[in-house]
């Protein structure tokens, strides 16, 4: 790919932009901010790696310069403020919803054949913003929360039964927030369910630690998260710029899927080129979609905030 445009050089995207340059995910990669000089001077650092890491990718840093994110094929929104302790996702919808809808429609007018995935919370409302900024197929916008929060869940797996991160294979769905749904069910150590290998109460804690996985890092940072989120963002990039196909939960538009519609919510689907190929209907067991219903009323709710501000 030739260009991907990372927006935001707070510490979600430029990790991310790090991590597509060391991924060597395209030939260059553009951070973009609106605070004078600290998208520059990021890119600049994280070029000064190359050498040392070995990749191509060129990092470039502009202050509000959209000119320069001309024909990316990936933009990944990170823009917005993030949470301080005591404040949930939601909290930062006043804010964060007018400068997703701006940076969207900048980004839009001059990569309009880009796929947009989104990171700025409250992460499912605000990937709704940008699908309606963008004025563009809902398969080419979505939001990266999944492969974050499984990404936790699975750390925590890992830890728990001492085994290799990478073996562990687990599916989570639902919104990006407390009401997440983990899916013990479908999580296993390379095939052997973990039902089998740990028992029901340490899972339930692992499960409720994942729940809470980004407030808990917000307590101990005194702001949110950013190695996971950023590396969780670029991993979705990898996914469309060398058509992997892979199955990841991400925040999908739903169209009747799972009984739901008009929403962007978190389910597993297949990514590729094309962005969202394919949205993957799980058989859910009553109390799953339960738990799913309950995640998809809290986002609506957020949603309704936003539809309120009538920004669109
Ligand atoms: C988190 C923030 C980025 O979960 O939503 O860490």
């Amino acid at each position: 790919m030739k260009k991907i445009t990372v927006i935001g050089a707070g510490n979600v995207g430029a990790t991310c932009a790090n991590v597509i340059a060391h991924k060597d995910l395209a030939r260059e990669v553009v951070l973009l901010d609106i605070k004078e000089g600290v998208a520059e001077g990021k890119a600049l650092d994280i070029w000064q790696t190359s050498s040392i890491n070995n990749y191509n990718t060129r990092v470039t840093g502009v202050t509000n310069d959209y000119l320069k994110t001309k024909g990316s094929g990936v933009i990944v929104i990170t823009s917005g403020i993030p949470r301080k302790p005591g404040m949930s996702r939601d909290d930062l919808i006043k804010t964060n919803a007018s400068i997703v809808k701006e940076v969207t429609e900048k980004a839009v007018k001059y990569s309009p054949d880009a796929i947009i995935i989104v990171v700025s919370n409250p992460l499912d409302v605000m990937t709704y913003a940008a699908y309606q900024a963008a004025n563009k197929s809902s398969n080419k916008v979505f939001g990266m929360a999944g492969t974050l929060d499984t990404g936790r869940y699975k750390a925590f797996l890992a830890n728990a039964l001492d085994v290799s991160p990478k073996d562990i294979h687990a599916l989570l769905m639902g919104g990006h927030g407390d009401t997440m749904v983990p899916l013990p069910r479908y999580t296993s150590v390379n095939g052997i369910p973990i039902a089998e290998l740990l028992g029901k109460g340490e899972l339930d804690k692992i499960v409720e630690r994942t729940k809470f996985g980004g407030g808990e890092l917000v307590n101990l940072m005194g702001t949110s998260a950013w190695y996971a989120p950023g590396a969780a963002a670029a991993q979705l990039v990898e996914a469309i710029v060398d058509d992997q196909k892979r199955i990841f939960p991400v925040c999908a538009c739903l169209k009747g899927e799972y009984g739901l519609k008009n929403i962007y919510l978190g389910v597993p689907v297949k990514v590729g080129s094309e962005g969202i190929e394919e949205i993957i209907e799980l058989n859910l067991n009553k109390d799953e979609m339960k738990m799913l219903q309950e995640s998809a009323a809290s986002v609506k709710k957020v949603m309704k905030v936003l539809d309120d501000m009538k920004l669109f």
